[in-house]
């Protein structure tokens, strides 16, 4: 049974396919309705879930009507208004960090597969969800050395299971200067608004300089691996030289070519930043200069990270379960997933336009090979699995039905107008065994353990927790997939 579990989720890999043929007819029996997927379907709705994180005044054309205006008093204490933006995941809190990384991601996505999402008719959405974010970005940048980098705590936050839009919980607006610095984005207007001269001048990790994020979003990776994503898309937005040298110059102090990387997140993001690096290569001018050779560094460091993905590193690769999805860590694991496959599927694109293989110790991989891989994962969310059970939720039928998050499990604003309270919220909603009434549509759970066991259950928020950061990279994996269906 092991054996079979093992390669259930690779079963779409053509590599695979002469051993995985039995595997799919002794499963079919058990998992008829699973083994095929809808990538259009699965995408045509997964904007919606970012206007179920809208925090601010929502405008006339807001989909998801069961939301209500929340947080519009956010800022007002210390004068600055700061009304917007997302809620993180299931609780009430704007983390400025991850909510950067979301909004690259989801920009990443549209930048490669525009064409794709505008096919499926979602290009609009796209940019909506990214302006949401944006914007907020902008108001919080309200001085060249200031930005606000979080509303609200995770403390208070989590002492309520609140809706939104009764929220009773400290909104305390918390800011990075020059005395706690630390750049919160990468900006993609390169307008030369001051952000990252200000982060590279007054360098500092996330969570001393924001102290109250420490429990909630510790920075493992420091501050350096942003920069350089920072320089380097700022590189790719301006075309400025000195974003570029900047990246090459301090490649190795800050670990850019020296860290072999087995995850990429909102934190830790040498393997991203690697991948871009990597691509530059495809350009003449690039092979050119003097940055031929730091460039072929990065390029080493980012076929670690994609083959140990593949499991094609001879001493180190990606752990998986046993069902074969790339497994890191227990909490919140979906959100290295969907990371990873949007990097592969990146990279495949490369390989292909740039006539290259992967090389890893294990052998050369196409971009055929490298793209199956990451349609494996993809197709893991969506529910090929040992135990069928769909990640992404509001899709099919047997998505997590009690997922960990306040909005969704609590009866909406516009069904209940009254006044929910901090612990009321605990005691009359949180513990119930009855599904969420608001279904909090392509939001990604956490996922299952390594043993690929899963419970639905609104208490098991290492499972059942969706976060912004994990959708919003499937969003141009998705439209991707989807682009080669409709060929
Ligand atoms: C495989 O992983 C090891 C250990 O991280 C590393 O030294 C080696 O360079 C990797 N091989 C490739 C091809 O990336
Ligand atoms: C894989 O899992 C083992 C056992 O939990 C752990 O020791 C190891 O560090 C993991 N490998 C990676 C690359 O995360
Ligand atoms: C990886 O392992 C295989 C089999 O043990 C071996 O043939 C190959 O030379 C190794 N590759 C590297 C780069 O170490």
């Amino acid at each position: 049974m092991e054996e079979k579990r093992q390669h259930l989720c690779l079963t779409q890999n053509k590599f695979l396919h002469h051993w995985c043929c039995t595997l799919l007819i002794s499963f079919l029996a058990i998992l008829p309705s699973t083994l095929s997927f809808n990538y259009g379907k699965a995408l045509s709705k997964s904007l919606l879930y970012f206007e179920s994180q809208r925090s601010g005044r929502l405008p006339y054309n807001q989909r998801v009507t069961w939301r209500h205006h929340s947080g519009l008093s956010d800022g007002l204490e210390q004068g600055v208004d700061l009304v917007g933006g997302y809620y993180d995941a299931g609780d009430n809190v704007k983390f400025g960090l991850p909510m950067a990384f979301t909004i690259t991601m989801l920009s990443w996505g549209v930048i490669e597969y525009g064409d794709e999402i505008a096919g499926a008719g979602e290009y609009t959405h796209a940019l909506e969800a990214i302006k949401w974010g944006t914007d907020y970005f902008i108001k919080a940048h309200t001085h060249p050395n200031i930005l606000w980098a979080q509303v609200g705590d995770g403390d208070s936050d989590h002492y309520c299971w609140q809706r939104p839009e009764d929220m009773t919980t400290s909104r305390q607006a918390y800011k990075i200067d020059e005395r706690n610095p630390r750049f919160g984005r990468s900006r993609r207007d390169g307008s030369g608004n001051g952000l990252f001269e200000f982060g590279d001048k007054y360098r500092g990790k996330y969570d001393e300089s924001v102290r109250v994020v420490k429990g909630y979003y510790p920075s493992v990776s420091g501050f350096k691996d942003e920069l350089l994503w920072e320089a380097l898309w700022l590189y790719k937005a301006t075309d400025k030289e000195d974003y570029l040298r900047y990246a090459l110059q301090n490649a190795n102090e800050f670990g850019g070519i020296t860290w072999s990387m087995n995850e990429f997140s909102w934190d830790v993001k040498f393997a991203g930043l690697q991948v871009i690096a990597s691509m530059l290569l495809v350009e003449e001018k690039h092979r050119k200069m003097e940055s031929k050779l730091v460039l072929e560094q990065y390029r080493s460091k980012a076929e670690h990270y994609l083959c140990s993905c593949l499991n094609k590193n001879n001493t180190s690769n990606v752990n998986r379960t046993l069902g074969g999805l790339l497994y890191v860590r227990q909490w919140n694991n979906m959100q290295y997933v969907s990371n990873a496959a949007f990097l592969l599927t990146v990279y495949s694109d490369h390989l292909r336009v740039s006539n290259q293989r992967l090389r890893c110790d294990r052998g050369k991989m196409g971009p055929e090979e490298v793209l199956a891989f990451a349609k494996s994962q993809v197709d893991c969310i969506l529910g090929a699995y040992p135990m069928a059970t769909i990640y992404l939720v509001g899709y099919g039928a047997s998505y997590p039905q009690r997922m960990h998050h306040r909005g969704g499990s609590i009866d909406s604003y516009r069904v209940n107008e009254g006044f929910i309270g901090c612990t009321q919220g605990y005691d009359d909603w949180f513990h119930r065994k009855e599904p969420n009434p608001n279904v909090i549509i392509r939001a990604v759970v956490g996922g299952p353990d390594q043993m690929d066991e899963f419970s639905d259950d609104r208490k098991n928020f290492m499972q059942t927790e969706a976060c912004t950061y994990s959708t919003t990279s499937l969003v141009g994996v998705l439209s991707k997939l989807h682009g080669l269906e409709e060929d």
